[in-house]
């Protein structure tokens, strides 16, 4: 039986946090897509640590941790981030797997997300430059390495015909820099990565399952960031959905029983492209600032508005989401005002669904206003201690998207959270 936990909006809802809680509750973790393009930030005994490779369930002891085949590695994060883990008295060793199947992200990759982006004027994707673009065209162009392919004699050598192909890339680019060092540390983790338990993906997760075993499948980005679903082209280069926990995993869709989407009782995006419900006001600006919303894993400041139930609802009705996951509500404790986007004003006419192209269209979100509840609730631990003013926004959204609110977070500790 599978799980799934995964991000409702353009990512950064607090995944990271809700995996750690409910890693207790499964015997195996596993990603299933994306990259170190992931910062998913947890506090274990009080100090916070970012993962961005590794999934969140590794601090919790004897639970198995798998980086499934949809994922895409960067060794360099990797072995930088094990050592992160092991100063944390984590011994990493005995319990990350990772599928032979997971394609690598070479230095070139990254070089060519760099070059990529620099050669766009407005239409940049906002990347987060850690070349899982290039490394997901690899993967669908049929070229690239991986990770079973360490153990491969010849694995020097693909690795130089590749660079060949990719410098062509970047020459056509006029991308100068020089990659040498980035190189040099690529092939020091690789030689770090040969002692990991490296395993069929698929086999292993399938074995675990017929034994009775519980698999929490941990998404990374979120489903506005779908590169088929999201905004695209300003989407990220996987599918960020619970579908893909069937191809970055190796599972039949059967086996998945519940969709846990987690959102922020507002919204967030960071890089560019379209956000219905962005606030450029002084209200946007006490989210970011009350809600500490910068980047995890690039500290770039995250664009912050209301949050955006129709998609939201979008979102829950490609996810299959049987349970949401509600983050970050303290923050919004000292707001006078609360909105809720509940249609879309397009050309005049009001919408109810997610257009193609969001990008090209004028959308004029519209709102219901619901009262704050003014009172500090980060200490509140039942549901029915929670302002009234709350149950009434929560209570709204889960008619408005017909998938209850079952867990509300209201801090970033392990323990803050509200079973509804
Ligand atoms: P992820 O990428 O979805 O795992 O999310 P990030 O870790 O990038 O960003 C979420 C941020 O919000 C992190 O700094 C978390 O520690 C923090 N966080 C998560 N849940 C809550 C919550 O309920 N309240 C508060 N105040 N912070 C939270
Ligand atoms: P987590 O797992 C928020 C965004 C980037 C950019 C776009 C494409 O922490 O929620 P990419 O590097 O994937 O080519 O960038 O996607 N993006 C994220 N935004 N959270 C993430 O991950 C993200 N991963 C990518 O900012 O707009
Ligand atoms: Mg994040």
């Amino acid at each position: 039986m599978v799980d799934v936990i995964l991000g409702l909006q353009w990512g950064d809802e607090g995944k990271g946090k809700i995996v750690d809680y409910f890693a207790s509750n499964y015997d195996v973790i596993a990603r299933f897509q994306g990259g170190p393009n992931a910062g998913h930030t947890l506090y274990v005994d009080g100090k916070k640590i970012v993962l961005h490779q590794i999934p969140s369930g590794i601090f919790h002891e004897g639970k198995t941790n798998l980086i499934g085949n949809g994922v895409v590695l960067d060794p360099v994060t990797l072995k930088r981030e094990c050592g992160n883990v092991e100063a944390m008295g984590i011994d990493y060793k005995k319990n990350l797997y990772i599928s032979e199947r997971a394609h690598l992200i070479l230095p070139t990759h990254r070089a060519i997300d760099k070059a990529s982006e620099l050669s766009k004027g407005i239409e940049k994707i906002g990347s987060t430059l850690k070349g899982i673009g290039p490394a997901y065209m690899d993967k669908t162009g049929r070229n690239g390495l991986r990770v079973g392919n360490l153990l491969d004699k010849s694995f020097t050598t693909e690795y130089i015909k590749l660079r060949l192909k990719h410098q062509k890339l970047l020459d056509s680019f006029n991308f100068q820099e020089d990659i040498s060092a980035w190189e040099e540390e690529f092939f020091d983790a690789i030689d770090f990565m040969r002692d990991f338990k490296i395993v069929n993906g698929e086999y292993f997760i399938n074995d675990k399952i017929s034994k009775g075993n519980r698999i929490l499948a941990e998404g990374a980005q979120g489903s506005m960031l779908d590169v088929d679903f999201g905004t695209f082209p300003f989407v990220t280069s996987s599918n960020t959905i619970s579908a893909g926990v069937c191809t970055g995993l190796g599972v039949a869709p059967q086996k998945i029983k519940e969709v846990f989407g987690v959102s922020k009782a507002y919204c967030t995006r960071v890089g560019s492209g379209p956000f219905p419900t962005e606030l450029l006001d002084e209200t946007g600006e006490l989210i970011r600032k009350t809600g500490n919303e910068f980047g995890s894993t690039t500290g770039r400041p995250r664009r912050c508005g209301w949050i955006d139930g129709v998609a939201l609802q979008f979102a829950c009705m490609i996810n299959g989401v049987t349970q949401i996951i509600m983050t970050k509500s303290d923050i919004l404790d000292n707001l006078d005002t609360l909105k809720v986007c509940n249609g879309y004003k397009i050309n005049g006419e009001e919408k109810s669904y997610v257009p193609f192209q969001m990008n090209k269209v004028q959308i004029e979100p519209l709102y219901k206003s619901f009262d704050g509840w003014k009172q500090d609730i980060s200490s509140i631990g039942n549901y029915a201690d929670l302002p009234v003013q709350m149950k009434n926004y929560i209570e709204y959204l889960n008619g408005y998207l017909k998938v209850p609110v079952k867990y509300i977070s209201n801090g970033p500790g392990r323990d803050q959270i509200v079973v509804a």
